[in-house]
């Protein structure tokens, strides 16, 4: 039986021979039988340099007993799952055949995964590295200056102890696991090793129990299906006719301010205002109103430290929020049904998985709940830190204004999501810099083994894109505003297929991403029509990174209203 050592790692051509041996290196002094799987990926050039390196690395770790291959055609990667596979399978017989003659228009842009494996299974070992206590008393039990600076506290650790660290206290033992490689591992879970529901459930489960992320398995499987009917590609169409309207209004409403307002908080009341009418499908007006206020207390209590039942506490005000919500759609479920509208709501009542399965009215309910949360506070984050990135960034922001007016139209369409590349790479670089899902916990199901270490079943084992997202190893100069990172030469994002990873990834994989990107992208194209913003020179952001990152001060900005 081979067991992995380091799973796919994707890199530079240049690079690969230097990390290949390396690898090699390290594992051959330790085991013999070692077996390394060179494949091209993005190999639409090149591949004679890449069987040259191959036969080259064969030579070179001959002496350590290891064995290195390229992919035959039809070789089964089991790495790989069908759909990561599939556009690779043209490239396959190129690897072992000669190649063919260069096209010298294509760009020069080639990766290469490779894994490996030995045959010599040593003991994992159990003596995980360890944070000091303090440390993590302070981490579990500090206050708000805990959430303002994650990023430096997860450096700190992965610098000073490695790629698995553990921080235990009492009972309570989380351990993080740091890199793409980790996260690939964690967010397939190709063993079913990990429950999500254990994790969220004990963060948000008393405000927002059965969401789609607070199930596991099999359920949450079938639940999946049958809500990807409220996100194929013909509802996001319908989405976004009916919010372009709303946009402007809002817009409207910002322009008559004079000169400047908070973004946050203006952000916050925009999306709230768009998730009642293409989530709920309830128009602007009283009722929308209370429907916010309620929602606003529901998100506070759900990241609320002091969770207590009391009368006047953030909590307390949450429970009673809950108990608002639930009471208002089961009203509504009836008539929803029987309607065919197409908000999100009516389409979840309506919504049928191909086997027929339909949810129950409590799964409306609690999908509803869930689903407005897990894409208003986002969106607002997103939203947030890209005004702030483009007022910093005047030049930028000029950029994606000329690219939005050669498109030539008020609002965008759905067709033209995908035509404004300048804002696709802000938006990217936004979701790096400041990816408003900081962490990504699970819990152990069973004892596992990851990097020679054994973790124990029951462990709370967190990911953390923000330190993913600043890993020098994969983003050169990760603290700087570089949205041409994301261009196709550069391509920082396609190192690896979990060195970006501000959606998570695997089964429970955002289900919102592209509903995320058509919001984001139609409220900042009509932003760019009709405002120029800045912010004072000088001025930072203060961020606080967790539990969702957000300005503390709101973000203020000043802007000049456009003809
Ligand atoms: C920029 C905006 C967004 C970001 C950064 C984001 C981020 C994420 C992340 C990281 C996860 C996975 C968490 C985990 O694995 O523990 C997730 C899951 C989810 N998101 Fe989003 N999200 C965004 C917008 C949205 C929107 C707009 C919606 C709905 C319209 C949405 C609905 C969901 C749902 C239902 C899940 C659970 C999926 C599942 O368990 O299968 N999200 N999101």
């Amino acid at each position: 039986m081979s067991r992995r050592l380091r799973s796919l790692a994707t890199i530079d051509d240049c690079a690969v021979l230097e990390t290949v041996l390396q690898l090699g290196r390290e594992v051959g002094e330790e085991d013999a039988g070692v077996h390394v799987l060179g494949q091209c990926v993005d190999g639409r050039r090149g591949q004679g340099t890449l069987l040259a390196q191959t036969r080259s690395m064969a030579a070179e770790f001959a002496p350590f007993g290891i064995r290195v291959d390229a992919l035959a055609p039809g070789t089964p990667d089991t790495d790989m799952s069908a759909s990561e596979r599939a556009p690779l399978a043209p490239l396959m017989p190129l690897l072992v055949e000669d190649p063919p003659p260069l096209d010298p228009g294509r760009t020069l842009r080639r990766s290469v995964r490779m894994s490996i494996s030995t045959t010599a299974a040593p003991v994992p070992r159990t003596d995980i590295p360890k944070a000091p206590l303090l440390d993590t008393l302070r981490a579990l039990f500090g206050g708000t200056s805990q959430r303002i600076d994650m990023l430096s506290r997860l450096q700190r650790l992965y610098d000073e102890k490695g790629p698995v660290v553990s921080q235990s206290a009492g009972f309570f033992q989380l351990v993080n696991l740091f890199g793409p490689d980790a996260n690939r591992f964690v967010l397939l879970d190709r063993d079913d090793l990990f429950s999500s529901r254990k994790p969220w459930m004990a963060i948000m489960g008393r405000i927002f129990p059965n969401g789609l992320l607070l199930r596991d398995g099999e359920e949450h499987k079938q639940h999946r299906k049958i809500m990807h009917a409220a996100f194929i590609r013909p509802a996001l169409r319908q989405y976004l006719e009916r919010m372009n309207p709303m946009i402007a209004r809002g817009l409207d409403g910002w322009r008559a301010r004079r000169d400047g307002f908070l973004a946050f908080r203006a952000f916050k009341e925009l999306t709230l205002d768009i998730a009642a009418s293409i989530f709920v499908g309830v128009d602007l007006g009283p009722e929308t109103t209370r429907m916010n206020g309620v929602f606003e207390d529901l998100v506070a209590a759900s990241m609320s430290r002091l969770r207590l039942p009391i009368p006047g506490l953030e909590f307390h005000r949450g429970l009673k929020g809950r108990a608002f919500m639930v009471d208002y759609f089961r009203r509504l479920i009836p008539q929803r049904r029987a309607a065919s509208r197409d908000d999100m709501f009516s389409r979840l009542c309506r919504a049928e998985s191909e086997e027929g399965a339909r949810f129950s009215d409590a799964d409306v309910i609690d999908h509803m709940v869930f689903l407005m949360m897990a894409a208003h506070d986002t969106t607002t984050s997103t939203l947030t830190s890209m005004t702030y990135e483009l007022a910093r960034h005047p030049a930028w922001q000029e950029r994606l204004r000329d690219e939005s007016r050669n498109l030539g139209k008020p609002w965008i369409d759905f067709d033209d999501v995908e035509k404004l590349e300048g804002l696709t790479w802000v938006m990217k670089e936004a979701l790096r810099r400041y990816p408003p899902l900081p962490v990504i916990p699970r819990v152990a199901l069973r004892d596992f083994e990851w990097e020679g270490f054994r973790i124990p079943a029951g462990a709370m084992v967190v990911l953390s894109p923000i330190h993913t997202h600043h890993m020098r190893e994969w983003w050169p100069d990760p603290e700087r505003f570089d949205p041409e990172r994301f261009s196709p030469p550069r391509a920082e994002d396609e190192k690896h297929t979990h060195c970006w990873v501000p959606f998570g990834g695997g089964v429970h994989l955002c289900i919102g991403y592209r509903f995320a990107e058509v919001q984001v992208k139609s409220i900042m194209h009509q932003m760019l029509l009709g405002l120029r913003w800045r912010v004072p020179e000088g001025y930072r952001m203060p961020v606080q990174q967790a539990p969702i990152s957000k300005p503390l001060d709101g973000l203020p900005v000043l802007f000049e209203r456009l003809a």
